[in-house]
């Protein structure tokens, strides 16, 4: 009681409390309704007040989502890989694609394109080889001499002269593809039984990719077309998670990680004046989090050195790999206060959270994280288990990067009405949305990460209102200043203006092709 005084709702909760308290009666309905419309007013989006085009609008995407809620089975409550199609299939869903979704923060470097480009398009380009590991997987080189063999894996062979024997080719591609991705057309309960099968594979896939988009010419096509497609799904903001892995030649020859920096600038310049309507991208430059100390203090006093040569395109800092067997954040405190320890700037935005190991070291790397400083939570998974660090990241405004489909994917939740998340939006919790790998989920853009939270965990209550607020979220949390932010709002402003009247009919007629 003393609790909930405090709280701004507490009137209101005291009507009920109270009540209860009293005379025993039958419930005023007219309390009942305030009850109600609190709890809806406190959700993410309960406040934003619609305009008319909007109401309009809201009233189209409410009698699709009722026809969402009612089908069977219930796309939300089944794996991703066996969902995909029947999400395909939904109004909602082809609605959210066309929903100009703001930005997406949390994105990792190798697996921002579908696999079928890059086998279709980067397995067939010249002076390609492959070799097949010990346990079935494969790795990629392109070289202009023959490459020397790589440990546990066969002898290089050129991939043209291999696709040549092959007889059926189709066949063949679909067997690369199906070494870059988790997504399956089998069982994937079957296939994959537990988080540490299905994080095999995923490392074992990041590897397979690792020759091909690290090659020089690939690394640029390959990030302009993942830019395509997150701006084909109407995304117009990037925070790309960046190893920033050393890029090779032709003759074997590399750049440097500020090369690399550096073209990730030059692509996104090149891509933003191809399409105006297109905000940007920044880089968060990460580290696999299964280094040592020292390791990891070289890799700092490089970030912050990145950071000051380019500050431009360079948002901050983050540690990637499986939380659950890598070190925990606490490992590294000595090397992450070196920033604020010389007062440098360096942001981090570090993963946190996703895990299910509670009360473990790994499970401290939520408040470790705050301790640090960070500036946002990668997944925040286990945050409602820790109380104090969901209190200090509201206080603080430091957003939840929610990421539904890689948290089913590997094994952390099946049914997406029990995610976590759908606690946090029930009471406006600082988050946004993103997709983590799309290409290893089969996923692709932010479309399908939002179908899933806005049917799955918003029930029938979160309506345009919670989708506004989530787009209008990832501008606001993410790296951009104020001043930067300001002029992205407004872009975004006129691609939901335009939203709006494309999907409720209401353009004037010579504007209809640009719907
Ligand atoms: C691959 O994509 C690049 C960049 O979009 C394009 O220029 C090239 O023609 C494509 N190559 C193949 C073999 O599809
Ligand atoms: C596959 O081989 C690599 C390299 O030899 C090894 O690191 C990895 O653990 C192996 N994976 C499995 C599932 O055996
Ligand atoms: C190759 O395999 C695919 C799928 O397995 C099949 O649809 C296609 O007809 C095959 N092509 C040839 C030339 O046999
Ligand atoms: C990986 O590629 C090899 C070679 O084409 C193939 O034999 C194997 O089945 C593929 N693995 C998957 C999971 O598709
Ligand atoms: C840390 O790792 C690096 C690279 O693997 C290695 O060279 C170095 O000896 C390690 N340092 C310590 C203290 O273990
Ligand atoms: C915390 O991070 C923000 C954003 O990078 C920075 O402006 C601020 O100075 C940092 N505070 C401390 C105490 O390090
Ligand atoms: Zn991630």
């Amino acid at each position: 009681m003393a609790v909930l005084l405090q709280r701004p709702h507490a009137a209101a909760a005291c009507l009920l409390l109270c009540y209860l308290g009293g005379v025993l009666a039958v419930p005023d309905p007219r309390q009942r309704e305030a009850l109600i419309r609190l709890e809806a007013s406190m959700q993410t989006g309960g406040q934003v007040v619609l305009t008319d085009a909007e109401q309009k609008l809201d009233a189209l995407l409410f009698k699709m989502k009722q026809g969402e809620m009612a089908r069977t089975p219930f796309p939300p409550a089944v794996h991703f890989f066996k969902a995909r199609d029947l999400i395909r299939a939904s109004p909602v869903f082809n609605l959210l694609q066309k929903m100009p979704k703001g930005g997406a923060l949390h994105v990792h470097d190798l697996s921002m394109v579908d696999v079928e480009w890059v086998v279709k398009n980067v397995t067939y380009r010249p002076h390609c080889y492959m070799c097949f590991t010990d346990n079935q997987s494969i790795r990629f080189i392109f070289s202009s001499q023959w490459p020397k063999a790589l440990p546990h894996c066969s002898p290089w062979t050129l991939l043209e002269n291999l696709r040549a024997k092959m007889i059926n080719t189709t066949d063949f591609d679909n067997s690369i593809m199906g070494n870059l991705t988790l997504f399956t057309d089998q069982d994937p309960e079957t296939l994959y039984p537990s988080q540490d099968e299905v994080w095999d594979k995923f490392e074992q896939a990041f590897l397979a990719v690792w020759g091909l988009v690290t090659y020089a010419p690939v690394f640029t096509d390959y990030y302009y077309q993942g830019l395509t497609q997150f701006y084909m799904d109407n995304v117009m903001y990037l925070e790309l998670r960046a190893l920033l892995p050393e890029i090779y030649e032709l003759d074997g020859s590399t750049h440097d990680t500020a090369w690399t920096l550096k073209t990730y600038q030059e692509v996104t310049r090149q891509f933003t004046a191809d399409h105006p309507d297109f905000f940007g991208a920044r880089i968060i430059f990460t580290i696999y989090r299964g280094v040592n100390a020292s390791v990891m203090a070289r890799v700092v006093e490089e970030a912050m050195k990145l950071q000051r040569d380019f500050p431009d395109i360079m948002a901050g800092f983050d540690m990637v790999g499986r939380e659950d067997t890598g070190r925990p954040l606490w490992d590294f405190r000595d090397a992450l206060s070196l920033p604020a320890e010389r007062g440098v700037t360096l942001p981090f935005f570090f993963h946190a959270g996703e895990t299910n190991l509670e009360g473990t070291d790994v499970d401290q790397n939520l408040l470790d994280a705050l301790l640090l400083n960070t500036s946002r939570i990668g997944h925040g998974f286990a945050l409602l288990r820790h109380p104090v660090a969901k209190d200090l990241s509201r206080k603080r405004g430091v957003a939840v990067e929610v990421c539904p489909i890689s948290n089913q994917v590997l094994k952390l939740v099946n049914d997406m009405r029990n995610h976590p998340a759908a606690a946090l939006m029930s009471e406006n919790h600082p988050l946004v949305i993103s997709s983590d790998d799309p290409a290893m989920f089969g996923a692709s853009g932010l479309s399908y990460d939002f179908y899933e939270v806005f049917v799955g965990f918003g029930g029938i209550r979160s309506r345009l209102g919670s989708l506004k607020e989530l787009a209008i979220n990832s501008i606001r949390y993410s790296s951009l200043t104020s001043k930067q932010q300001e002029v992205a709002l407004a872009l975004w402003q006129r691609r939901w203006d335009m939203f709006k009247a494309c999907s409720t009919g209401t353009l004037l007629m010579e504007n209809v092709e640009n719907c």
